[in-house]
């Protein structure tokens, strides 16, 4: 049977993708300084990738950032700054200083709101790191929370895709479990209880309305009846270590670490 004719208009076949043959819907902005665009982009590739995508047009579960009101409107990061401030159902709040926050913005109005930038695709594999520094920056960097003998057993074998693998380290409660997600059993979460002035801090151990047990550093187990405020407790953020390490990583580390990390099976 002859195949049906093209319907009129339609592209031919391995053309361009569409969003070339149309003409943009939005001005383009004027070339921002490629600096803050490259400072722009690495920020965002640590942070908002994973949700959002590498090229912003939506990833695991945030949507397509290109076209949003709020980054087409935004100049400078005004929009923008106020949205990861409050966070979003579905997304962590960032607590991003003003400066990274008009980087990032100046990395995603760096994308044409019609196009598709080829130089942005993500290179076939992450893998490109040295696991060998990569063990010895982890020994360096993580080891006060992690081993890979215990928690992190097998975490290559685990997570085998490289780009989830990375961003599970770079930002464990956005690659995990979802945001906001407690910790999993195993997990070293700090705590501190001040009673009488003094102040104890340890791991948690157990927690609930009525008492609060933890191991201080030299293995001495605590534990403290609660009455309401009484004694004060106070959680650490499990996550702070990470969110702390997050702006020190070079590219070279974020990608020996995952080399590392793929090759703890
Ligand atoms: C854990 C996943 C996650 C991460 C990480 C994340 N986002 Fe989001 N983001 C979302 C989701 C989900 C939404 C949609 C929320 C909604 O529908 O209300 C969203 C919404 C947004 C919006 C609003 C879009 C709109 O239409 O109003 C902006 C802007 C945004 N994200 C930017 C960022 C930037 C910049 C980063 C990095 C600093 C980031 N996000 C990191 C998941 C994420
Ligand atoms: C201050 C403590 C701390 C430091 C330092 C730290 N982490 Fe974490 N890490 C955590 C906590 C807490 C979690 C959350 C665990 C959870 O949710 O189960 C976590 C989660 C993870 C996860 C996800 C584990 C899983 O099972 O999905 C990985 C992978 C990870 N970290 C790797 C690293 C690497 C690599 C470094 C060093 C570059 C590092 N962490 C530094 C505390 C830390």
């Amino acid at each position: 049977m002859a195949q049906a004719p093209p319907p009129a208009g339609a592209p031919p076949a391995g053309g361009p993708p569409a969003a070339f043959r149309r003409p943009p819907d939005f001005p383009t902005r004027p070339p921002a300084d490629p600096a803050v665009v490259e400072r722009g982009k690495q920020i965002y590739s640590i942070t908002c990738t994973f949700c959002h995508g590498a090229d912003a047009r939506g990833g695991s579960g945030g949507p397509n950032l290109i076209r949003t009101p709020v980054v087409l409107n935004d100049k400078n990061g005004e929009l923008l700054g106020p949205v990861l401030k409050e966070g979003r159902e579905g997304m962590p709040k960032f607590d991003l200083p003003a400066a990274q926050v008009s980087d990032i913005a100046a990395f995603l109005h760096s994308f044409r709101v019609g196009g598709y930038d080829i130089s942005r695709m993500a290179p076939p594999t992450i893998l490109v790191g040295d696991a060998k520094a990569g063990e010895a920056y982890f020994q360096k960097t993580c080891t006060s929370c992690h081993s890979v003998s215990n928690d992190l057993k097998g975490i290559g074998g685990r997570i085998t895709d490289p780009k989830r693998l990375q961003q599970t380290w770079l930002m464990p409660g956005a690659a995990g479990r979802g945001p906001g997600a407690p910790p999993s059993p195993g997990t070293i979460v700090k705590v501190s209880v001040t009673q009488g002035g003094k102040k104890i801090t340890g791991r948690l151990t157990k927690i609930d309305d009525f008492l609060v047990s933890l191991t201080e550093d030299d293995g001495t187990p605590r534990s403290f009846t609660r009455d309401g405020d009484n004694p004060k407790v106070e959680l650490i953020d499990p996550l702070q270590g990470h969110r702390a390490l997050l702006g020190k990583y070079t590219d070279k580390d974020i990608h020996d670490v995952t080399a590392f990390l793929a090759s703890v099976k």
